[in-house]
């Protein structure tokens, strides 16, 4: 006899979509993207505004609400990695809670860098089960990367990005003249991502960093090429995403420079931003990739030879193999039981490795150090 008496099986599709838009003057009165998406007439909006943006671009944020008659709670949250935390994502929580909104036609707006959309992300997902959320990145880690995705999440227990959930936003808004204030090194943070992406699966986009690069950083990307490399980096950023958004495939192109670099960027010591530590991992995973004979010495020296030129300085001496090897062991728990390590296969195509070996990490360490020319830690040092 069964032990089987009755079964119900519950199945259900969510369709996903959201755009993303490119915009100018998103905050100017006459700009009406921002308020396209929910109740305009006797609306609310929760904005949380990251406190560097607040203080150049601030009064024109509220202006714009206060043009529209909408009655706008503008939190300042402050970025950077120390505040990706359980206590700030709890604090905006309460902040939502005492500012109530409709729970679908009000979407929470986040303005600011990866940390802050990241942080007001999961705050989307977590209240009331979920609430819209339009997202506006002010940093080029966010423009190229962190806002157009739907991973939303905070650090816990010593670990990044180890609480979160898949969200994705109402819309997301890019205006690059955000990009207009944003800090030199925090400038070329976002670089490592673009830098990222034409390795693993773009040649060409390699190539127009190597022409135009310098020029682009220069001009803070407000240039045409500038334009050109945002766009081209973006479309291909989302091209790898979209076929996956909810990471059904563990072995994502993107995660290219996001094995060593976990523990990386936790370690106190080195105190490096995400693209920084990104970097450093997509550097030691180019010299892997050499000693395999996936990537010939000329391109392992083009690679070497666009960030020097992009003025990127880099400090191997950070690089420990323990805890290089400890990241990929638990990226191997992250990316259930396999390593599924992204390398480069001659510059724009990846392949996924599962048997890297600590003694390779360390070959490569060394030959890192031996690579990187005195002049650059001259550089370091002043
Ligand atoms: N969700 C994802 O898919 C995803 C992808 C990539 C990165 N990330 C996350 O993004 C975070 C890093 O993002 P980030 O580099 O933008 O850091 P961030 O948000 O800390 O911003 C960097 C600094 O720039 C300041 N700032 C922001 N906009 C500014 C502007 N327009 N002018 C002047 N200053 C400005 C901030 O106050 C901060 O000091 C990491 O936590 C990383 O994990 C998430």
């Amino acid at each position: 006899m069964s032990h089987l008496i009755t079964r119900w099986r519950v199945r259900c599709q969510r369709p996903v979509a959201y755009d993303i838009v490119c915009t100018r003057d998103l905050f100017d009165p006459q700009n009406p993207a921002l308020l396209s998406a929910g109740r305009v007439e006797g609306g609310r909006r929760f904005v949380v505004v990251d406190s560097n943006v607040d203080q150049h671009r601030g009064e024109e944020i509220r202006a714009y609400f206060a043009h529209h008659g909408i009655t706008a709670r503008i939190v300042t949250f402050p970025g950077g990695e120390e505040n990706k935390t359980l206590r700030m994502y709890l604090s905006l929580l309460g902040e939502l809670d005492a500012f109530p909104i409709h729970r679908r036609d009000e979407p929470i707006i986040a303005v600011g860098g990866g940390v802050l959309t990241d942080v007001v992300g999961f705050v989307a997902s977590s209240y009331r089960r979920g609430v819209p959320h339009i997202k506006v990145p002010t940093t080029l880690m966010g423009y190229v990367d962190a806002s157009v995705g739907v991973k939303a999440s905070i650090n816990f227990n010593g670990s990044k990005n180890r609480l979160g959930s898949f969200e994705a936003p109402q819309r997301v808004f890019l205006d690059k003249t955000f990009l207009k204030t944003l800090p030199h090194r925090h400038i070329l943070n976002g670089v490592c991502e673009i830098i990222k992406l034409a390795i693993i699966k773009d040649a060409e986009l390699f190539d127009q960093l190597e022409q135009h690069g310098v020029e682009c950083i220069a001009a803070r990307f407000q240039n045409f090429e500038g334009g050109g490399i945002l766009e081209r980096a973006i479309t291909g950023m989302l091209e790898e995403l979209e076929s996956n958004l909810f990471e059904e495939n563990l072995a994502r192109k993107v995660d290219f420079g996001h094995t060593f670099s976990y523990g990386l960027e936790t370690s106190p010591d080195a105190g490096l931003l995400h693209g920084e530590a990104v970097l450093l991992d997509m550097l030691v995973s180019c010299l892997i990739a050499n000693q395999r004979r996936l990537l010939s010495e000329r391109e392992v020296e083009r690679i070497f030879g666009l960030i020097e030129r992009l003025g990127i300085a880099i400090n191997p001496r950070v690089l420990d193999a323990e805890l290089l090897w400890q990241s990929l062991l638990e990226r191997v728990e992250h990316r259930n039981g396999l390593q599924r390590v992204p390398l480069p296969e001659s510059l724009g195509n990846c392949v996924f490795l599962n048997d890297i070996r600590r003694q390779e990490i360390e070959s490569c360490i060394r030959s890192l150090n031996d690579r990187v020319g005195k002049e650059n830690e001259a550089k370091l040092e002043c």
